[in-house]
């Protein structure tokens, strides 16, 4: 696979110097990305990392374990820098992707097309939608939802027969059930899959996207592992974190500080986190055909707290325990 893709690279890069010859629409600046992107693939593969935004990073280059490459540290696409480097003398593609599913999208597939990618590291941190579960924990799911692919109907209107779930807006009416509510209700619909070893232009539909199972079991191994507890001196979290391995977890174009569609969320589809990009990456990643896994580290109660969502004070601490995690498992990856 790793094969085909440097080819495709080399072809890209045959085509795009054609039409640089006579008069091209490609920009300079995205050529030189091409050949630097066909020299780096020389020394691939690469395991390739995807976080959404500065904390999550910062938290990634504090733990240290990321070496830039001497001669090429990064390169820049689409307004996006893909940092090549080695973590655990692992080589590997780091990108930020920025928040939402459309970014997590084209940064997975781009990275997928261009470099010589064995498979993807997705992480970062996300609210905690089980109660069992507590801010400072990391998650590592085995698959995961796009809870905001919707239907939504008139109060009277009936649910489509394949949507998955209904959320009815009325029923969350105070006094409950007192009256009609004119948002009506939202069916929850698939997705649809397209991939590499399915009939091309034909969509499965799919609602659980699952992370790789050998990933996974890997990723087992991590349970039990230290995870920082304190955010300082003088804050620190009531009980020692916990890496999990194995729950659901949700990502929609929505950021959840709202208690009763939380547990919405929890009662309906059993998910543990909620998240706006981990669905697309993962996604994104199957249909190519890649192992992919997830690493979340919980930041807040997504709307279940008394008070402010906790993402500001622990959304960093959250990160670093995500980090942390995922330095751990490049490190077991063969
Ligand atoms: C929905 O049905 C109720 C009861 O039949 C009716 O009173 C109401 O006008 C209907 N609402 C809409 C928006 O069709
Ligand atoms: C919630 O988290 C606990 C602790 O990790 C886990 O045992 C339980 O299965 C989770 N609930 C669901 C519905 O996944
Ligand atoms: C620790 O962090 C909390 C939350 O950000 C902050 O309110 C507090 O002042 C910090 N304490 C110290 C000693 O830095």
């Amino acid at each position: 696979m790793a094969g085909n893709r440097i080819s495709l690279c080399f072809l890209i890069l045959i085509f795009c110097s054609l039409i640089v010859s006579n008069v091209s629409a490609v920009p300079p600046s995205r050529i030189k990305s091409l050949s630097i992107i066909t020299e780096v693939n020389f020394e691939g593969p690469y395991i390739g990392l995807v976080t959404v935004y500065p904390p999550e990073e910062n938290a990634f280059f504090e733990t240290r374990a990321f070496k830039p490459h001497r001669k090429h540290p990064f390169v820049d696409l689409s307004g996006r820098r893909f940092r090549i480097g080695t973590v655990q003398s692992k080589k590997v593609i780091y990108v930020r992707c920025g928040v939402g599913m459309v970014n997590a999208a084209a940064a997975t597939q781009q990275m997928l097309d261009l470099f010589d990618i064995t498979g993807v590291v997705h992480f970062g941190i996300s609210g905690n939608a089980n109660n069992s579960m507590s801010i400072g924990d990391v998650t590592i799911p085995k698959q995961l939802a796009h809870t905001g692919i919707w239907d939504w109907l008139n109060p009277n209107g009936s649910l489509p027969d394949n949507d998955v779930a209904h959320l009815d807006i009325g029923s969350y009416n105070l006094p409950r059930g007192n009256g009609m509510n004119l948002l009506g209700h939202i069916g929850y619909s698939y997705e649809q899959f397209f991939s590499e070893s399915g009939k091309p232009d034909t969509a499965a539909p799919i609602f659980w996207a699952q992370t790789s199972q050998k990933w996974l079991k890997l990723a087992a191994g991590l349970e039990g592992m230290e995870l920082k507890s304190c955010v300082n001196s003088s804050l620190c979290l009531p009980q020692k974190p916990k890496l999990v391995v194995g729950l659901t977890g949700s990502t929609a174009n929505i950021f959840v500080d709202n208690a009763a569609y939380r547990d919405f969320l929890y009662q309906t589809f059993e998910v543990s986190s909620v998240d706006m990009e981990s669905f697309a990456v993962v996604m994104v990643s199957l249909s190519n055909n890649y192992p992919v896994i997830v690493i979340r580290g919980l930041s807040d109660l997504a709307g279940s707290q008394m008070g402010q969502n906790a993402i500001q004070i622990f959304g960093p601490l959250a990160a670093s325990n995500a980090a942390k995690a995922v330095v751990r498992f490049i490190s077991k990856l063969p």
